[in-house]
């Protein structure tokens, strides 16, 4: 259980962002004041503190079952996919397409508005009900036009883990490189690129317990790269700009810790999130899952409860001290469900009220337990002053 402002907060919302692991900010914390060395310095104050950066490297290549030379690091998961989208249409400038997914992040979604906007051809591959990929529809969208596929590993909303091996493997086929935005995969669960078909893959620090502005970018040996942020020469020359020396050695400490206790941490992490979700859809009526439940993130449970506001619940939650999400976001004064739950097709009066609790491995079987009494009465409460529920749900 955290505290803010004296309050009791429980943390579910660990798909927005995780708490920085005690051992990561106990590793992270000499590189303020102590080793503040720049790491292209030639003296060797900076010298150690660049023998750091490439022990992380190792470390994040551990997690990944990669060669550290194949880690770029960046700012965020969303440079990452800025890098790797520019990289793959720079230097292959015969074709003028990607093809994505319906429900990626905004990060690639809005950068493929972007570039349609600069006269590129974007493909999206809808999804089904549960959010699994459409494949038949993705094979034939994957031509010989296609400059690179990208396609999420794991959707950030329902946890849906997505077939990336088999969707890198039709890209081959068709000459076309893949890449992946494994921002919500990497620390919850394996990652194995050895032999692997995937090109590229975005990662971000502060989803894996490391802090925010540090992310990581995987390029394949082999795999040519043209840099995004053009400047000095660190990163081997493909990625310009001083490197974030505390943020990189944290992303480092979390992966060593992830590595180390995922298969446990999983276990557990799973065992709390079904509970909640079971007890949830027995304690409550007209309530959903929303995803593909034999194929998601431990972590994840995207619920419906339908007839009211997924807004209204979170603010009720907001004052228990509960922090949850949203499947709706308010756009110019009025809810919108969420483009991965329209892309689903998860009707109006369910998609509205979805609410997203993504737990980690610092949540408590007593907070699961204090979670689960306050919601049949709250929900119950937000009914009946619903007209929706009183018009439909009742009654259906
Ligand atoms: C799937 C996915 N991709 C990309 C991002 C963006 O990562 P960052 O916040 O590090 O830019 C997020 C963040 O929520 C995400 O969930």
């Amino acid at each position: 259980m955290d505290c803010h402002m004296g309050k009791r907060v429980i943390y579910m919302d660990n798909n927005a962002t995780t708490m920085v692991a005690p051992e990561v900010f106990e590793a992270m914390r000499p590189f303020f004041c102590e080793n503040y060395g720049n790491p292209s310095s030639i003296h060797s104050f900076g010298g150690a503190v660049a023998a750091e950066i490439e022990k992380a490297r190792s470390s994040l290549a551990g997690l990944l079952n990669c060669n550290p030379t194949e880690i770029i690091f960046t700012s965020c998961g969303t440079e990452s996919d800025n890098s790797a989208i520019f990289s793959a249409l720079f230097l292959c400038q015969k074709r003028r397409k990607i093809v994505v997914s319906k429900v990626e992040h905004p990060a690639v979604l809005n950068l493929a508005k972007e570039l349609l906007r600069r006269g590129y051809k974007v493909s999206e591959a809808p999804v089904d009900s549960k959010g699994r990929i459409d494949m038949e529809r993705m094979r034939e969208l994957i031509d010989e036009e296609t400059a690179l596929v990208s396609v999420m590993w794991a959707n950030n909303e329902t946890g849906n883990i997505h077939p990336v091996e088999e969707i890198a493997a039709i890209a081959h086929s068709k000459g076309t490189l893949f890449h992946t935005d494994a921002v919500q995969a990497v620390g919850k669960i394996p990652i194995n690129l050895e032999g692997s078909s995937i090109d590229m893959l975005s990662l971000s620090g502060h989803k894996l317990h490391a802090p925010k502005g540090v992310g990581a970018l995987f390029v394949r040996r082999g795999v040519r790269f043209r840099p995004f942020m053009v400047g000095g020469h660190q990163e081997r020359g493909r990625r310009g700009g001083t490197d974030n020396v505390a943020g990189i050695v944290a992303l480092g400490k979390a992966a060593e810790l992830a590595l180390r206790n995922i298969e446990t941490e999983n276990v557990k992490v799973r065992r709390l999130r079904d509970k909640l979700e079971t007890s949830l859809l027995s304690l409550v009526p007209k309530c959903r899952v929303n995803g593909d439940i034999s194929s998601r993130l431990p972590n994840t449970s995207n619920i419906s409860f339908e007839f009211i506001e997924g807004e209204a619940i979170l603010l009720l939650l907001d004052q228990l001290g509960v922090c949850a999400s949203s499947g709706s976001a308010c756009t110019t004064g009025s809810l919108e469900p969420s483009h991965v739950l329209r892309a689903m097709g998860v009707p109006y009066t369910a998609a509205h009220g979805s609410i997203r609790f993504s737990l980690s491995t610092y949540n408590t079987e007593d907070e699961v337990d204090f979670v689960l009494e306050k919601i049949p009465p709250l929900i119950a409460r937000l009914r009946e002053i619903s007209p929706y529920w009183k018009e439909k749900g009742r009654l259906s």
